[in-house]
């Protein structure tokens, strides 16, 4: 096993982006390799609404620090899987805030009963900007594979792309050697960064899933963000090009 991935610290800390856009980094989880468990950093976005409402992506395990940052930020009202993956913090997140929303992506609700995970979401992410963020934020199902599906976002006033496992970018000076191959072989090692290697063999369909990359250029954003790895501040048109070039 590789020694453990340093934390993008300070974690568990609000990081403004942009105004009314703000990451979390969180803790590692460990992902199943031939070698043994990859290090993943987790990352969430948050971004506070025109009303003052907060919506939460891809919500990390909290702590107390955190909940008592966010509640300075104001009221949270949106907790979004945005794939069937992540998912499983927002639990915790919904016992805090009760009143609201879980989103659910497709196929999450399978998912977490299949893990014995048990969240209470609320409704479902639909194809286009639900009427609470409409406007502010934009949304697209990136389809394409029948193993997962992920639904991504552009927070328009800051031209910033919000993603989650559909480009994974791993700094080589995080993972030991052995890691080191793995994500290479994955096509998950910055600056290069991809879609896993593994999940890029599930999208079979591959004229939907340009049509998604085409949607995500045509909003032409500013900067991505990424829940895993370091993300893209700048060239964000040139780094999804190059990124889904596996899609040409
Ligand atoms: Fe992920």
């Amino acid at each position: 096993m590789s020694p453990a991935a340093p934390l993008y610290e300070p974690a568990n800390t609000l990081k403004p982006v942009a105004p009314g856009l703000w990451i979390v980094d969180g803790p590692i989880v460990r992902m199943a390799t031939p070698v043994g468990g990859m290090p993943f950093p987790t990352r969430m976005t948050v971004a506070r609404l025109a009303d003052g409402d907060l919506w939460c992506h891809s919500p990390i395990a909290p702590d107390d620090g955190l909940f008592a940052a966010i509640d300075a930020l104001g009221p949270v009202r949106h907790l979004v899987s945005p794939n069937k993956l992540h998912y499983a913090h927002i639990a915790a997140w919904k016992r805090r805030y009760q009143q609201a929303t879980a989103w659910a992506s497709p196929g999450v609700r399978e998912r977490a009963s299949s893990q014995r995970i048990a969240v209470d979401f609320d409704t479902d992410l639909a194809y286009a900007a639900e009427q609470a963020w409409a406007g502010e934020l934009d949304q697209r199902h990136f389809r394409g594979s029948r193993a997962i599906e992920e639904v991504v976002f552009l927070h328009r006033a800051s031209g910033t792309l919000i993603l989650a496992d559909l480009i994974e970018n791993f700094e080589a000076a995080r993972f030991g050697t052995a890691m080191r191959w793995i994500a290479r072989l994955g096509g998950v090692l910055d600056p290069d960064g991809k879609m896993s290697l593994a999940m890029r063999f599930t999208f079979r369909e591959r004229r939907t899933a340009r049509a998604c990359l085409q949607q995500m250029l045509a909003w032409q954003p500013q900067r991505v963000i990424l829940a895993h790895g370091r993300c893209y501040l700048e060239n964000a048109g040139t780094e999804l090009a190059r990124a889904f070039r596996w899609l040409a």
